[in-house]
């Protein structure tokens, strides 16, 4: 008997950064990449198969900061499961790595809903957030919870730190085109500069996080009322607030750049930045032109993702 569950990848749309001191941000589900997670019993102990190579975990092991001992020790809590299952976990993934697309919260959310459902259980998406968000903790220090939650919750979120969480309402879907820098970058590094920063010149900083979380309300508004094709000026107007943090990149300017001058309606980088992905918003029919445009100016692949989907485990 094996079980077999997935979770999406993630893009944030406005407010990264800001939302880890409590602005509002948005962020939706990447329904074209996703990390499929089969559980099987084994002989004895917790077998990991990836990839990136296979492991073998043991009771002791549980304590420890391994992602995957995370998940398993977090998932065998939820689920009061009193012993150490004998199992196999084989992850399968098409979410970059380190690329802002959530693959870390994706990888967990699927191991932790597989595991359950292996030994019996289901857990609804707010205990699979939860979990996932302890196991984020150990990725990156002070994570915000949007990507855990956008990712169990499979939905696009309108999320604010420590508030219910909020579904984001997409009454008109529109059309992002995701692209890749190819630029490895860890969120916890880009994160730790944020903090940094901000202890330096907080006043500064708060002002930029306060014009991210207005541009968050507004954006709100817009999807929520049916105008998504006027974000454009916001999605600039973030990525502005987000170089003057010091989390764009020579790389990401240029991505930004040419979906501009390619006659995207705006663009920004999404996510940590200092690599990983930007977005533009493009007109419906000119993605696939605004996709190759972005591969000449340098994008290592792209993704076209339609907003307003749900991800269906
Ligand atoms: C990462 O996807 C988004 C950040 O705002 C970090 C966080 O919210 O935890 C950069």
């Amino acid at each position: 008997m094996s079980a077999t569950a997935s979770a999406p990848g993630k893009i944030i749309l406005f407010g990264e950064h800001a939302v880890v001191y409590g602005r509002p941000a948005i962020a939706v589900p990447v329904l074209q990449v996703a990390s499929r997670v089969t559980v099987e019993e084994a002989e004895s102990g917790v077998h990991v198969v990836s990839s990136r190579g296979s492991r073998t975990l043991l009771p002791g092991d549980l304590n420890g900061d391994d992602p995957i001992a995370a998940v398993l020790r977090h998932t065998l809590s939820a689920i009061q499961y009193p012993g150490f299952p004998n199992i196999t976990i084989t992850i399968d993934s098409t979410i970059p790595v380190a690329g802002g697309l959530g693959s870390g919260a994706a990888v967990s959310t699927a191991v932790a809903r597989a595991m359950a459902l292996h030994l019996g259980r289901t857990l609804d998406a707010a205990t699979v957030s939860a979990l996932v968000y302890e196991v984020e903790k150990i990725h990156h220090g002070t994570p915000s919870g949007i990507d855990n939650t956008v990712i169990a919750f499979g939905r696009p979120v309108y999320f604010m730190r420590g508030r219910p969480i909020e579904m984001l309402i997409v009454p008109r879907p529109f059309t992002l085109v995701v692209a890749d820098t190819g630029i490895a970058s860890l969120t916890k590094i880009a994160v730790g500069d944020v903090r940094r920063s901000w202890e330096a010149g907080r006043e500064r900083f708060e002002a930029l996080f306060d014009r991210c979380g207005d541009v968050a309300r507004r954006a709100r508004a817009l999807i929520e009322g049916g105008r998504p094709e006027m974000l454009g000026p916001l999605m600039n107007e973030n990525h502005a607030a987000l170089r003057e943090m010091g989390v764009s990149c020579a790389e990401l300017d240029t991505l930004v750049g040419a979906a501009i001058t390619g006659g995207a309606l705006g663009a920004k980088l999404s996510g940590g930045g200092r690599g990983g992905n930007m977005i533009a918003l493009v007109k419906s029919g000119t993605e696939a032109a605004m996709a190759e445009a972005l591969l000449r100016a340098g994008a290592k692949r792209t993704i076209v993702t339609e907003v307003g989907g749900s991800f269906q485990v």
